[in-house]
């Protein structure tokens, strides 16, 4: 874990990796509290990448949502650090095999398969965060295969050693109990959902968007006895109520999400569609549902890009309290 954090550190002092995350169009971005396109929008996809060979210079910083075998080899003896960061649909799980590895220890030389992203010093699930989401490696590649817990992942490296690499072939295998869910984008409908259990599931759109309930049944269906069929309709500020179960909508500036600043909470039963969609002006749209193991829960949510009109009137826009 350590080296991992030393790798976090890197990241944000290094300067190659600085220009990298904070491109030329950056500073329109800094002028503007309120970001106006999804970062993802920023970097190169890989848009067929079923054997392909990782650009140093370009791919770096390397966002992909597609199967197939990654090859790296390292250009220079300069200590780098890169990342290929996967992410899939929501039902999924990643996994990541390593076919060879020839990375020498020596000058730091490491490649780090993290069960989750980490960007500028934040993770990634972070509230059911733990050692075993990070395992490193040089010399020896590890043997077993990698199997994310969600539908994001991350192979960070360094190769100081000209000509050194390591070959990996990346799957997505379904997930029938997602829980903690990323979205690649800003588009989309998801349902998120406890299973009946005890527990926190959440999931981030890593841009700003507009959220929409579109389905709400929160605090309502009880697992054992009857279905308390009435429609609430949505309840609001259901935390000060001391209402045990309920939807956190707002956003983050970053990726972590514990750190989320929360626009309201909401439960009940409610399927009217009618209702005012959130515009949520933060880095990352961060959607919370919390449960506490009486009920079975679900919540549909629609998700799409903030339109740059409404940036002014957001009903959430995150860091203002910082100002
Ligand atoms: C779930 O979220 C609630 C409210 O934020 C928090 O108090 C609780 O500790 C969380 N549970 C877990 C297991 O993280």
């Amino acid at each position: 874990m350590r080296a991992f954090l030393y790798i976090v550190l890197v990241v944000i002092s290094c300067d190659g990796i600085s220009s990298l995350l904070l491109p030329g169009k950056e500073h329109d971005r800094l002028r503007n509290p309120a970001p106006q396109l999804s970062w993802f929008s920023r970097y190169r996809r890989l848009s067929r990448p079923s054997h392909r060979v990782i650009d140093p210079n370009e791919d770096c910083f390397l966002v992909t949502s597609e199967e197939g075998e990654l090859f790296y080899k390292s250009p220079s003896d300069e200590p780098n650090v890169c990342g290929i960061y996967m992410i899939a649909e929501p039902d999924t799980r990643i996994q990541v095999t390593f076919n060879y590895l020839d990375v020498p220890c020596d000058n730091g030389g490491l490649v780090a398969w993290v069960d989750g992203w980490e960007l500028n010093g934040q993770v990634w699930p972070a509230d059911s965060w733990d050692d075993d989401r990070v395992v490193e490696s040089c010399d020896r590649r590890p043997q077993r295969k990698l199997v994310s817990r969600q539908n994001a992942a991350l192979i960070q490296y360094r190769v100081p050693a000209q000509g050194k690499g390591f070959a990996i072939t990346v799957r997505h295998l379904r997930n029938p109990r997602p829980c903690n869910v990323m979205l690649f984008g800003a588009e989309g409908v998801y349902t998120l959902r406890n299973h009946g259990e005890t527990g926190n599931c959440s999931v981030i759109a890593v841009s700003p968007t507009t959220v929409r309930i579109l389905d709400l049944n929160v605090g309502q269906a009880l697992k054992r006895g009857s279905l308390l069929d009435i429609e609430t309709g949505t309840i609001h500020h259901c935390t000060k109520r001391g209402l045990p179960d309920y939807v956190e909508i707002g956003g983050a500036s970053g990726l972590d999400h514990t750190k989320m600043e929360v626009l309201d909470s909401v439960c009940g039963l409610d399927s009217n569609e009618g209702r005012r969609p959130a515009f949520i002006a933060c880095e990352d749209t961060v959607v919370r549902l919390i449960s506490n193991g009486k009920f079975y829960n679900s919540v549909t949510l629609a998700f799409s890009p903030l339109p740059l009109e409404e940036l002014e009137h957001a009903d959430l826009i995150c860091g203002m309290n910082d100002l």
